[in-house]
């Protein structure tokens, strides 16, 4: 799939990010199963650790709305690199958008796509907080 879409649309919501702190600018465009797209920035705060991240910030965004079905998350930032969500990230996406495209993208605007399983293999899921024996 061409996914050049979604990532113009985390490039646009990578503008809107509030890096005070760390001056490191991320955008991301999560497309649901029927074609809306939730875009998110990373916002960060004084008090460090309670910064979010813009795939979370696109996730909780699109759940608020009422969103529960995904098929891929864009994330850009102005790196030479391709730009990979951070372990947080992966666990929110594992346990809310499950194995979705993953649209890596950088400086260039190439692309890279992997799965979420990819990224988080043997996830810690909803099933084991079922499954445990006491
Ligand atoms: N950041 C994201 O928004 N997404 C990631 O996956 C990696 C990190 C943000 C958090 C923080 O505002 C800045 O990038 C530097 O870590």
């Amino acid at each position: 799939m061409d996914y050049t879409f979604l990532v113009e649309k985390a490039i646009e919501a990578k503008k809107n990010a509030m890096p005070t702190y760390s001056n490191f600018y991320v955008g991301a465009a999560l497309l649901t199963e029927d074609g809306k797209i939730y875009s998110g920035c990373n916002v960060e705060s004084s008090s460090y650790s309670l910064t979010m991240c813009a795939e979370r910030t696109a996730i909780f965004k699109a759940v608020s709305e009422g969103e529960r079905k995904f098929k891929a998350i864009a994330i850009a930032a102005d790196t030479i690199e391709f730009c990979s969500p951070c372990g947080a990230c992966r666990q929110i996406i594992s346990d809310i958008c499950k194995d979705i495209d993953i649209v890596l993208t950088n400086q260039k605007k190439e692309i890279k796509i992997l799965r979420t399983k990819d990224l988080l293999p043997f996830a810690f899921e909803d099933i084991d907080l079922k499954t445990k024996t006491s």
